[in-house]
């Protein structure tokens, strides 16, 4: 039967008598009660053909052995068949040829079908017995439940025979539209039907108040704004303040000179930074006078007690223009700020920005990146608060365990490279560098001799790359990236 005319048979059984429940048209259809229910609703949809009611029912279903009973009987009467087959028997010679006999027997004692004599054999007491449990589950089974009474229903039920399942039926009633015709409803009112007047007599859709929307368009944060911002959470969970970080070109003083880094350092080659060509230098002309010439002492000549580089320092190197290749140039800008206070007050400050390297691209490293940066300064610090720190920052993240490799940079002295263990790879990676600013670095800026700087850094791109799963940071960043992931990656939730 094609569907039609399965619905048109359903109108028909609704129409001879209504109301008529799910489960009746189930059984007169010989369908599931579950197809019925798909082609109610398909009726549904065509209009007003037809009317709805839910029934919450209680219903029965045998268990596994509740079905083995209506297919061989029940125990106890295999017990009797056995004994009426064999005459008198051994008891335990009952119990060893007959399936379930240990129910079987004691019901059948208990019907006074069979008895046990002094010798201990079996014998019958009644030629013929009526298998009621047999017949009563099998009324079950044909879903005549009100043909059982409710006392052999909860014996059956305690005999887990049975077992009792709620579902809701339908009943199903003539609808005002109701009709054995099954025309299409229209959806829509068009000025045709207006203008021939065919809509007196059309039938049409109901509307579907129950529908769901198109979901609006929106705005979505990318994977690298999500983890930054749980990066931020930290920082400021942990009393640290925002550094203002807006400047991405920057001059060749605050990135390098101010950081202690000769200019003959292979980093300040156009290999590894991006110079810029236009503005080829930089508008600040006036570099703070006495910074600028502490600066170039301490590089040229040496001073506090260091020896310096010993060259010829070059402010038209300084002034070149370059688009910062680490946050560090503006930690040292605040820092400086920070000197030129009256009265100096120990800081906690971080920054999460843009930085950019001339890079060969490849799978995990891109020309411009994100820095996280924290830094610390304070009357003697020590490279124990330095570890402490970290330990509490990366706690935060769920890291636990860190290790610590001696490194270097030109600005801090000591400086070490920081390891986490990731437990999914079961190995240490590589996570930051950090470490104690060199005095070479801030005491030109004025800052009090006994006070020092700790700082680290690390990328945002790989934590984010871990977090989000990506093997490719070029699924993260860059014309590449599907914007569906974008929409559908989740909030990031750092472990903690
Ligand atoms: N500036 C360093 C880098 O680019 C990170 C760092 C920051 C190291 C602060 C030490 C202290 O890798």
């Amino acid at each position: 039967m094609d569907e039609d005319s399965l619905l048109i048979k359903i109108l028909e059984l609704v129409g001879s008598s209504s109301p008529l429940n799910s489960s009746l048209l189930a059984s007169k259809l010989s369908l599931t009660h579950n197809a019925v229910i798909g082609h109610i609703n398909s009726l549904k949809s065509r209009g007003d053909l037809i009317e709805v009611t839910p029934v919450p029912t209680q219903s029965w279903e045998l268990t596994d052995e509740g079905e083995y009973i209506t297919k061989n009987g029940s125990y106890e009467a295999a017990v009797h068949q056995y004994i009426k087959q064999n005459g008198s028997t051994p008891l335990p010679e009952v119990m060893s040829k007959v399936p379930n006999a240990k129910i079987g027997f004691s019901k059948a004692m208990a019907n006074g079908w069979v008895k046990k004599e002094k010798d201990n054999s079996v014998i019958l007491v009644v030629d013929e017995i009526n298998d009621e449990v047999k017949a009563n589950l099998d009324l079950i089974k044909a879903k005549k439940y009100d043909n059982v009474s409710v006392e052999k229903k909860n014996e059956f039920k305690k005999r887990k025979l049975l077992k009792e399942v709620s579902l809701t039926t339908f009943d199903v009633s003539k609808g005002k539209g109701f009709s054995l015709n099954l025309e299409k409803p229209e959806t829509e009112l068009t000025a045709e039907m207006i203008e021939d007047g065919s809509w007196k007599t059309k039938q049409f859709k109901n509307y579907n108040f129950d529908a769901l929307g198109v979901p609006p368009t929106r705005g979505h944060l990318h994977p690298l704004l999500k983890v930054r911002d749980e990066f931020r959470k930290i920082f400021l969970e942990m009393g640290f303040s925002e550094m203002n970080t807006r400047n991405y070109i920057e001059s060749s003083f605050w990135n390098f000179d101010a950081l202690f880094q000769p200019q003959q350092h292979p980093a300040r080659d156009a290999h590894d930074t991006f110079f810029l060509t236009n503005p080829k230098e930089t508008s600040e002309k006036n570099f703070p006078e006495k910074y600028l010439n502490d600066v170039k002492k301490v590089h040229s000549e040496g001073n506090y007690g260091s020896q310096g580089y010993k060259y010829n320092w070059s402010i038209d190197e300084a002034k070149k223009n370059l688009l910062r290749t680490h946050t560090t140039a503006n930690s040292a800008r605040h820092l400086f700020e920070l000197a030129k206070q009256e009265k100096f007050v120990p800081v906690k400050y971080f920054s999460i920005d843009k930085v950019f390297r001339n890079e060969t691209l490849d799978a995990t490293h891109l020309a411009e990146f994100h820095q996280i940066e924290g830094l610390m300064a304070d009357y003697d610090l020590t490279l124990g608060d330095l570890i402490g720190v970290l330990y509490d920052f990366f706690s935060k993240l769920g890291i636990t365990q860190l290790q610590f490799k001696p490194a270097y940079n030109p600005y801090t002295e000591p400086s070490m490279e920081i390891f986490c263990h990731h437990p999914g790879l079961n190995k240490w990676i590589e996570v930051g560098n950090s470490g104690m600013f060199r005095p070479e670095m801030l005491l030109p800026m004025g800052l009090p001799p006994k006070v020092n700087v700790i700082a680290w850094g690390l990328s945002l791109e790989r934590p984010a790359m871990i977090k989000y799963k990506f093997n490719n940071i070029r699924d993260l960043v860059g014309p590449k990236v599907q914007l569906s992931s974008i929409y559908e990656n989740p909030i990031c939730q750092l472990d903690k």
